[in-house]
């Protein structure tokens, strides 16, 4: 009795959370009844199979070699940007998403692109038959015969596959279908989950093999329980997008090989996903000409510049209290803008003034309704005169000695001379 105490915790499924007995909410996200009684894996047996490695001495510092991270390219010039310059070896990558947003599609097209560099790689389909990843690979015109791939859901068995073909990556899809025979609760569980990556992502470092995870996000837009994860892993990459348009953005929020700044691009189409060498001009495609309540922002998505459409629409309410809705934008901060524009600038309704068609806007709004500097102006600038507007405003502590070919970069320092200088006022 005391034994079986000690060997099951109730965790958390929505973030991981132990405790040893069940509470009705979890103290570590606050979730309401998302404990659940989960065996523990036997410590030693989790120390052996994570390959542990005992009776290491510790050795100065500067004795180490400060070998660089083996990388190479996955052959998808954008992905390769947002894992920060490439595939490291040995390296484990989750990637998360809505279901249905395209995540087998791009783990497959870059098993392909590897595999047309003549690398090996093995696509561990736990969702899906080999067949169904062979219908999806024809679609995609990606028949190589150098991708692997096999059907399974028991960790272990993955974990044997890569040491028995050796291949520069695998792809495990989903991270959500695999079990592990170490824990006896049920796989997909919280537990479940952990354990199975862990024994991976032990693999993956003993092996030198790269690993993408793949994992489904719920409905809260947390990875389906193991929020744990993202903790073991080096790399956490989220395929976002909205299913009724076909750009997706991948953007990493967490690397230990390289920035968090970058995004990447890429739009759904009837062969698969295809890199979208130029967002900003994807962004502005449907812009009306001409209309009120449309601007342009050139905002920056990490360290690159991108130029998007901002739209605001006010029409007369039938409500006893009028609402306000933002989608895309944080409400909060919108709230706090039209607070500004209307104490300061003694802005209470819409002027219905269209904006002229190549002008392009950036900076911060303070609460005095000042004009504050932002970073990277000239790469906001430059990316403005690439998609041809002509006139940039900016503030006024960025625009001095700004200059670029046919775009006139005008600065301003506080809410009244933007509205000026866009002949609002
Ligand atoms: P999928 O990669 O299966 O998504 P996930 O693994 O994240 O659940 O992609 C799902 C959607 O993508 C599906 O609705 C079909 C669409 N799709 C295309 O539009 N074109 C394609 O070439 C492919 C392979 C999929
Ligand atoms: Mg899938």
């Amino acid at each position: 009795m005391v034994d079986k105490v000690r060997r099951s915790a109730f965790v958390c499924q929505q973030c991981g959370h132990a405790a040893p007995r069940w509470l009705g909410q979890c103290p570590g996200c606050g979730a309401w009844s998302t404990m659940v009684e989960e065996a523990l894996p036997e410590p030693r047996a989790r120390a052996a199979r994570a390959g542990a490695p005992g009776g290491q001495k510790p050795r100065p510092l500067a004795a180490v070699a400060a070998g660089a991270a083996l990388r190479r390219t996955t052959g998808l010039a954008e992905l390769d940007r947002v894992l920060g310059g490439g595939l490291v070896a040995g390296s484990v990558v989750l990637v998360g998403g809505d279901p249905g947003i395209g995540k087998s599609t791009l783990a497959l097209q870059a098993c392909g692109a590897l595999a047309r560099q003549g690398l090996p790689v093995l696509y561990v389909a736990g969702e899906e038959s080999p067949e169904q990843v062979r219908l999806r690979a024809d679609r995609l015109g990606m028949a190589e015969a150098g991708v692997l791939v096999v059907a399974e859901t028991a960790a272990e068995a993955v974990a044997e596959l890569i040491g028995e073909t050796h291949p520069a990556a695998v792809v495990v899809d989903s991270i959500q279908t695999l079990h592990t025979s170490a824990l006896g609760s049920a796989p997909g569980s919280v537990g479940q989950v952990r354990e199975s990556a862990a024994l991976l992502v032990a693999r993956a470092k003993a092996s030198g093999v790269a690993c993408f995870l793949i994992g489904h996000v719920t409905k809260e837009g947390t990875l389906a329980g193991p929020r744990v994860l993202e903790h073991l892993v080096d790399t956490v990459l989220y395929f976002e997008g909205d299913g009724a348009h076909a750009l997706r953005v991948l953007r990493a929020v967490k690397n230990r090989f390289g920035s968090t700044n970058e995004v990447a691009v890429f739009e759904m189409g009837e062969g698969g996903l295809a890199e979208v060498p130029n967002p900003s001009a994807a962004f502005l495609a449907e812009r009306p000409a001409g209309a009120p309540g449309s601007a342009v922002l050139a905002t920056l998505e990490g360290s690159r510049p991108l130029l998007v459409e901002i739209q605001a629409l006010v029409s007369r309410s039938g409500l006893a209290l009028p609402r306000r809705t933002a989608i895309g934008l944080d409400p909060g901060r919108v709230a706090l803008l039209l607070a500004v524009l209307e104490k300061r600038m003694g802005l209470p309704s819409a002027r219905g003034r269209a904006l002229a068609d190549d002008v392009a806007v950036w900076g911060e709004v303070g609460l005095t309704g000042e004009v504050r500097a932002v970073g990277r102006s000239e790469a906001r600038l430059r990316e403005a005169a690439r998609q041809g507007f002509r006139r940039c405003v900016l503030p006024a502590s960025n625009a001095r000695g700004l200059a670029v070919d046919g775009t006139r970069a005008e600065g301003v320092a506080a809410l009244e001379q933007l509205f000026e200088v866009l002949a609002l006022a």
